[in-house]
């Protein structure tokens, strides 16, 4: 079974961050699957790399969008994507074995994701949309 199933109402209308975040639940979903079963070795030297490299890329070009149209919630989102950032950062550079730290770094991800995605993300989709 999937760990996120994909659902429209986390669209918030805008093209690139949309494509973006399905391609995470694509990923996150893809790291379940290896965990379930027990594919440490990919794990370690593929998924989790992509991951980090998703979601630094992902708050790079939302921060890009929402510099470009001036939003107001801008420095808001900066300092939630650091921690985010900072908090993935500790996951995978800490020396836990590749398992328990991509256990942790799905959990993190997955609950980011539910909750900025619906909350933030949402809120920027309407203002974007309404300019
Ligand atoms: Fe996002």
């Amino acid at each position: 079974m999937e760990l996120v199933q994909w659902n429209d109402r986390y669209l918030i209308g805008v093209k690139e961050i949309d494509a973006q975040h399905k391609y995470f639940v694509t990923l996150v979903n893809e790291l379940h699957s290896k965990m379930q079963q027990h594919q440490i070795r990919e794990i370690k030297t593929e998924i989790v790399p992509k991951l980090v490299d998703y979601v630094r890329k992902h708050f790079k070009d939302e921060e890009r969008i929402m510099r470009r149209h001036n939003y107001p919630g801008l420095q808001e989102q900066i300092k939630a994507h650091q921690e985010i950032l900072s908090n993935v950062n500790a996951i995978v550079n800490s020396n836990a074995d590749a398992f328990p730290m991509a256990m942790k770094l799905m959990r993190l991800t997955t609950q980011w994701f539910l909750d900025h995605v619906l909350e933030h993300d949402l809120r920027l989709g309407k203002f974007l949309n309404s300019a």
